[in-house]
């Protein structure tokens, strides 16, 4: 047991720049607490003493903000961070490794018994708020953006953001944890659709006054006739201050 809660302290070290001490991890980290509060009332779950199970989560829960059904299974080194309003329910698995921020849900969407909620794979990150409904799997090392609504399985090494969450593409398998699953290059194919259409725009206005200027060349009336100038940098990514 000690060991289990010497590796979940040093997993916090690896993930929460904000970390200072092994005695702060300890005593303020409602993650760690309803991390160790789990293996209690899942023990008491595998058992079969349900209620009991149920009472053990439940006050963990009234301490932490943490809601995990001792059902649920968690892997090795899983870091819950902040915490607050975290749910996590009674068919979901989490895989060793992962990290969730506040206000995750783990949840399904139905009412029938049975696997209901997500499996996580090793190394996932799910971002603050994030919602991951139903009982499909989300692949290794995949990341889910803040807020996300996640309805269905992601491959392994991908992100995906929005609602209902999108992908942005797979990313090599072997990077490191990165807090707050932060990348600077923007690779969101809605947001590189937008960038080449602002290109587009810029092309075709250049083309058109062009064309005014032979109209006029060649005497033909062009009075009233504008092109109005795109400032395309007010879309320029790159332009954009980055945290
Ligand atoms: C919104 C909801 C009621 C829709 O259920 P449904 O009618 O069975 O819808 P489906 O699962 O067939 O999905 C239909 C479409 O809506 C999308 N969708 C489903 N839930 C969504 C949500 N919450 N937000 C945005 N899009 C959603 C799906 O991706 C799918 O999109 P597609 O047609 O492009 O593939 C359900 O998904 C939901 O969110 N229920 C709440 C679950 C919850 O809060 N559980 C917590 C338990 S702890």
């Amino acid at each position: 047991m000690f060991a289990r809660i010497k590796e979940d302290i040093a997993a916090v070290f690896e993930r929460d720049p904000a970390a200072r001490s092994r005695l702060e991890v300890l005593t303020c980290y409602a993650g760690i607490h309803a991390v160790i509060f789990h293996r209690f009332s899942h023990w008491l779950w595998t058992k079969r003493y349900y209620w009991l199970g149920r009472f053990v989560s439940h006050i963990a829960r009234w301490l932490t903000g943490i809601e995990i059904h001792p059902g649920a299974v968690l892997g090795r080194r899983v870091f819950i961070d902040h915490g607050a309003g975290v749910v996590i329910g009674e068919t979901a698995e989490v895989g060793d490794d992962c990290t969730l921020y506040h206000g995750v849900t783990l949840g399904g969407v139905s009412w029938e018994t049975g696997k209901r909620h997500p499996t996580l794979g090793p190394r996932v990150v799910v971002g603050a708020g994030a919602k991951i409904l139903g009982p499909f799997t989300v692949g290794e090392n995949a990341r889910i953006g803040s807020n996300s609504v996640v309805t269905k399985a992601v491959p392994d090494n991908v992100t995906v953001i929005g609602i209902p969450a999108h992908s942005l593409g797979e990313r090599a398998a072997d990077e490191n944890f990165e807090a707050y699953g932060q990348r600077r290059e923007v690779n969101d194919p809605v947001a590189v659709a937008i960038l080449r259409l602002c290109d587009r725009v810029g092309e075709m206005e250049t083309v058109n006054r062009a064309l005014l200027e032979r109209l006029k060349d060649s005497g033909v009336d062009v009075e009233g006739i504008e092109v109005s100038e795109f400032d395309s940098t007010c879309l320029d990514i790159e332009a954009m201050p980055k945290s």
